[in-house]
């Protein structure tokens, strides 16, 4: 599949929902000749509480609709997807895939407190490939790893600004606040549409970092080899597809047409 990917293919893109349009304005904004075509899961968030192999059952059926599509790339915008079946579907797809995974190195490495708050979901942080990179980077650093239970949930149903979640986050962010961070980690990628409450919450001093710009680069870096980066002139086609609410995926993309599907 990936041989016969012409140029002009779209970048396919899917999450358990509408957190990976974070990732979608990112390479959008890298790349914006680029046709796209996302999936959201809504029907199937939360991810972060299911088990390895329901979210990997979850993703293959996402791939292939992407590949039918002719998809000459697939952004796994989820971080809990890519810990838990990237490895699988890069065995299984002759397509590149691009993950995202909580950005603990830089934090790590910046960290003058040496206290590093992570905020994840349950299927991320107790992911192998979370505990690796966990392992690697941050030996002399205390890590505080907290599920963000409800988080997705409230940001899918069009909460963000509701009372309960500002609550919820206060509560969060708690053990992190004892622990005196200096970082913090936003290990999903619904999380950056919390940026602004997160950042009335913490501390001045604290950074707040998150993995999309990284992913949207590394995007273009894969394309670029195999001169699959799209040159043309043409005004990007870019597709949303959702197997739930419209109206709240729209809310996150005004811009874009965003259709009902049912996957
Ligand atoms: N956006 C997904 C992530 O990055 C949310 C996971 C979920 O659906 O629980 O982890």
């Amino acid at each position: 599949m990936y041989m016969n990917s012409t140029s002009s293919n779209p970048i396919g893109i899917f999450d358990s929902g509408i957190g990976g349009t974070s990732i979608f304005r990112e390479i959008h904004q890298l790349l914006p000749n680029e046709d796209v075509i996302y999936l959201a899961d809504s029907k199937n968030a939360p991810y972060g509480y299911k088990t390895k192999q329901q979210i990997t059952d979850l993703c293959i059926k996402n791939t292939e609709l992407l590949l039918k599509e002719n998809c000459k790339i697939i952004v796994v915008a989820c971080n809990t997807a890519t810990t838990n079946a990237i490895d699988y579907l890069r065995k299984t797809y002759d397509v590149p895939f691009i993950g995202i995974e909580p950005a603990i190195k830089p934090a790590a490495l910046n960290s003058k407190n040496k206290a590093v708050g992570i905020l994840a979901t349950k299927g991320t942080l107790s992911s192998e490939l979370f505990a690796k990179t966990s392992e690697l980077f941050t030996k002399d650093i205390d890590v505080i790893e907290v599920i963000g239970a409800g988080l997705v949930e409230a940001i899918e149903s069009g909460n963000i600004h509701h009372p309960s979640t500002i609550q919820l986050l206060e509560e969060l962010l708690q053990p992190m606040l004892a622990k005196n961070i200096d970082y913090l980690v936003l290990g999903c990628s619904h999380y950056p549409y919390l940026i602004s409450i997160l950042q009335k919450l913490l501390p001045k001093e604290v950074v707040i970092i998150d993995s999309g710009e990284a992913v949207a680069r590394q995007t273009k870096n894969v394309l670029k080899n195999p001169n699959l980066l799209n040159s043309g002139q043409k005004k990007a086609s870019i597709r949303f597809y959702t197997n739930r609410s419209e109206n709240i995926l729209k809310s996150f993309v005004p811009e874009f047409p965003v259709k009902y599907l049912d996957f």
